[in-house]
């Protein structure tokens, strides 16, 4: 395994209901290399095994076979508490739906991700108000996410992502809620992220808009990846 690859998958597939008179084969034989500090797109149609492939690499699901290595970590035979402990230390997640807990603030949402992860309440909260300067947010970190726009909602959730110090940041359409304008700042943070601060960001999409502001293009039709675009540095937007 290489000491650049980030994430690696390797001969993944993926197969729901297997047997069953429900059975889907998803993913078919999916190889991946991701390279640290790579900004990547994974583009394809609904329901080409896109969201699928994210989990399995954000060791959220496991694959029917194949193999996953994360920062050299071979995750395949790791048990559920063994593949937290990955998820926690290695990956910061983003999603569609900011999933952020309606009930507390901010500066609580992203503090929370730390505490779990064993950093002391007052800790916590120095680098979540840190982190929430960070993408826009130092004014409203005592807001609950009802008060907060759906820009604003997905900040706090790159921030949480962000809280760990995490190798990986992967997003499930991160801008599919938001509308372009909000998108595209979205998109620009995540992009200064990664130049600035060396972030490997992994996003999935079937938007060719944000495809643009990736180094990698990964193309996915029917579970199958049939073309890698690699743009030369330096060009992204
Ligand atoms: N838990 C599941 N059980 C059965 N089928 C599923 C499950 N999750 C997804 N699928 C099916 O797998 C295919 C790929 O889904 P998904 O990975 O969500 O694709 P995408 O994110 O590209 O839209 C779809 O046909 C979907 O219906
Ligand atoms: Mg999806």
């Amino acid at each position: 395994m290489s000491k650049e690859h980030i994430a690696e998958a390797k001969n993944i597939t993926k197969v729901y209901n297997p047997g069953m008179e429900s059975e889907v084969r998803v993913l078919k034989d999916v190889d991946l290399s991701i390279n640290k500090g790579d900004f990547v797109s994974i583009l394809g149609p609904s329901g080409s095994g896109k969201t699928t492939l994210l989990d399995i690499i954000g060791c959220l699901l496991k694959p029917t076979t194949g193999k996953v290595v994360i920062d050299g970590i071979e995750t395949n035979n790791l048990n559920d508490r063994e593949l937290a402990k990955i998820r926690g230390e290695k990956i910061g997640f983003i999603f569609q739906q900011y999933n952020l807990i309606s009930s507390s603030t901010a500066l609580e949402n992203v503090a929370l991700t730390m505490r779990i992860n064993g950093k002391s309440k007052n800790e916590a909260e120095e680098r979540a108000r840190k982190l929430l300067h960070m993408v826009g947010l130092g004014e409203r970190l005592t807001h609950l996410p009802s008060q907060l726009s759906g820009g604003e909602q997905q900040r706090v959730a790159i921030a949480r992502a962000l809280a760990n110090e995490p190798k990986i940041i992967l997003g499930d359409e991160p801008t599919g809620n938001l509308d372009t304008k909000t998108g595209m700042k979205i998109l620009n943070l995540l992009k200064d992220l990664n130049k600035e601060k060396g972030y490997t960001i992994i996003l999935v999409t079937h938007d060719q808009r944000i495809s643009g502001f990736a180094n990698t293009v990964i193309n996915i039709r029917d579970g199958e990846i049939i073309k890698i675009i690699k743009k030369r540095k330096g060009r992204g937007k």
